[in-house]
C-alpha cells in the first residue's frame, strides 16, 4: 500500500490500559504521534498480583478517556484515522473484550477498518517501528505470560524455536518478589534491590543450561529461591538483595544460553542479516539487556532493544502492528472474536508460555 496509514491502537489484555496513534509512512517507517498508558498498578497492589475482574472494570472506566487523549495529543480528529487496531488476545479475557468491543464500536460508527491483533505480534513487530528491523530476525519475547524464542519471518509468520515448559520468566520475577516481600509489580522491584546484592552469594540452579534446543524452564529456579529464602530466619535487606541478585544472574544465564542456541539455529539458515530483538516487559531489565547484548555480540548478531516504554505493554505497538497488517491488506471483520489463547506459531505444539496465559 503506497499511502500513509494513521492507526489508533488499543491495548487492554492485562493491567495496562493504553491507547496510541501511530503513522506508517509508505517507505515502511513509522512515527508515534501519541502513546498514553494508564497503569492499574495501584488497583492491584493490595492483592499482590493482577486481579482479572478488577482489571476488566478499570479498562472500562479509563479506556474512553485515554482514546480521547491519544487523539488530542496526536492533534487529530476521527476523520484523520485510517483504521483502528485492538488487542484481541491472548490475555485476561475480560480486558480483551473491553478493548476489542470498543474498537468494533469505533469501526462501525466511523466506518473504519478493524484490525483484531495478537498482543504478541505487537511485541514482535515493535523493533520494526523503533529500528526499522528487516525480516527475518530472531525474537526473544519475555513477558509476564510468555517466554519464547521465535524467528519473525514476516508479518503474521512466526516460527517458534523454543518456549518455557513451565513458568514465564516475568512470572518468576513476580513470584520471587512476592516471596521476598517486595512491592508489586515484582520485576522492577527485584531489579532494584538486586543492585545492592551479591549475584555470587547463592548458586541457584540454571534449568536446561547447555541442553540442546531453545526451551526454557524457570520453575525449579523459583523453587530453589523459595527454599533459600525460607531457610533464612528474619532475612535482612542484604539477604534479600543477595537472593534477588543471585536469582537475576541465574535467569540471565538461562536466557543467554537459550538465545545462543537460537542464534545458532538462525545463522544456519544463512539469513541476509543476523539480528536479535528482545521484547516484552522483562526486556526492561537492565542486567538482562546488558547480558543479551553481550551474548549477541559474541555470536556476531546485532541486538535491537526497544526503549523501556515500548517493552512493557503499550498502545503504540498495537497501532504499529495494525498498520503493518493493514499495509498488506490484512484487516478483520466485525465478527472477530476475543481469544484468551492465541499462539503466534499455530504449527508449534501447544505450550503454556506461548500464547496461553493460564
Ligand atoms: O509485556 P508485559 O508488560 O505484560 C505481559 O504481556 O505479560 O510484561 C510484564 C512482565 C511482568 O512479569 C513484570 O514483572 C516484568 O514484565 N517486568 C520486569 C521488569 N519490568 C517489567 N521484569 C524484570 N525486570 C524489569 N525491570
Ligand atoms: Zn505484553
Amino acid at each position: 500500500m503506497s499511502r500513509s496509514l494513521t492507526i489508533l491502537g488499543l491495548e487492554t489484555s492485562c493491567d495496562e490500559t493504553a491507547a496510541a496513534v501511530v503513522r506508517r509512512l509508505p517507505d515502511g517507517t513509522g512515527e508515534i504521534l501519541s502513546n498514553v498508558v494508564f497503569s492499574q498498578i495501584a488497583d492491584h497492589a493490595p492483592y499482590g498480583g493482577v486481579v482479572p475482574e478488577i482489571a476488566a472494570r478499570a479498562h472500562i472506566e479509563h479506556l474512553d478517556q485515554l482514546i480521547v487523549r491519544a487523539l488530542k495529543e496526536a492533534g487529530l480528529d476521527w476523520t484523520q484515522l485510517d483504521g483502528i487496531a485492538a488487542t484481541a488476545g491472548p490475555g485476561l479475557i475480560g480486558g480483551v473484550i473491553v478493548g476489542l468491543m470498543t474498537a468494533k464500536g469505533i469501526a462501525l460508527a466511523r466506518g473504519l477498518p478493524l484490525i483484531a491483533l495478537n498482543h504478541l505480534e505487537g511485541h514482535a513487530l515493535t523493533a520494526r517501528l523503533t529500528h526499522h528491523a528487516a525480516f527475518p530476525y530472531l525474537l526473544l519475547l519475555v513477558s509476564g505470560g510468555h517466554s519464547q524464542l521465535l524467528i519473525v519471518e514476516g508479518v503474521g509468520t512466526y516460527r517458534r524455536l523454543g518456549t518455557t515448559i513451565d513458568d514465564a520468566v516475568g512470572e518468576a520475577f513476580d513470584k520471587v518478589a512476592k516471596l521476598l516481600g517486595l512491592e508489586f509489580p515484582g520485576g522492577p522491584a527485584v531489579e532494584k534491590i538486586a543492585e545492592e546484592g551479591d549475584p555470587g552469594r547463592f548458586a541457584f540452579p540454571r534449568p536446561l543450561l547447555h541442553r540442546p534446543g531453545c526451551d526454557f524452564s524457570f520453575s525449579g529456579l523459583k523453587t530453589a529461591v523459595r527454599q533459600t529464602a525460607e531457610a533464612i530466619e528474619n532475612p535482612s535487606r542484604q539477604d534479600k538483595a543477595d537472593i534477588a541478585a543471585s536469582f537475576q544472574a541465574a535467569a540471565a544465564d538461562v536466557l543467554a544460553d537459550r538465545s545462543t542456541h537460537a542464534m545458532q539455529r538462525l545463522r544456519a539458515q544463512k539469513p541476509p542479516q543476523l539480528v536479535l530483538v528482545i521484547a516484552g516487559g522483562v526486556a526492561a531489565n537492565k542486567t538482562l539487556r546488558a547480558r543479551l547484548m553481550q551474548e549477541a555480540g559474541k555470536n556476531g548478531f546485532e541486538c535491537l532493544l526497544p526503549p523501556l516504554s515500548l517493552c512493557t505493554d503499550n498502545g503504540a505497538m498495537i497501532a504499529w502492528a495494525g498498520a503493518e497488517r493493514m499495509a498488506l491488506g490484512l484487516t478483520d471483520g466485525l465478527e472477530a472474536s476475543p481469544k484468551a489463547r492465541w499462539p503466534l506459531d499455530p504449527a508449534a505444539p501447544i505450550a503454556r508460555g506461548a500464547g496461553i496465559k493460564a
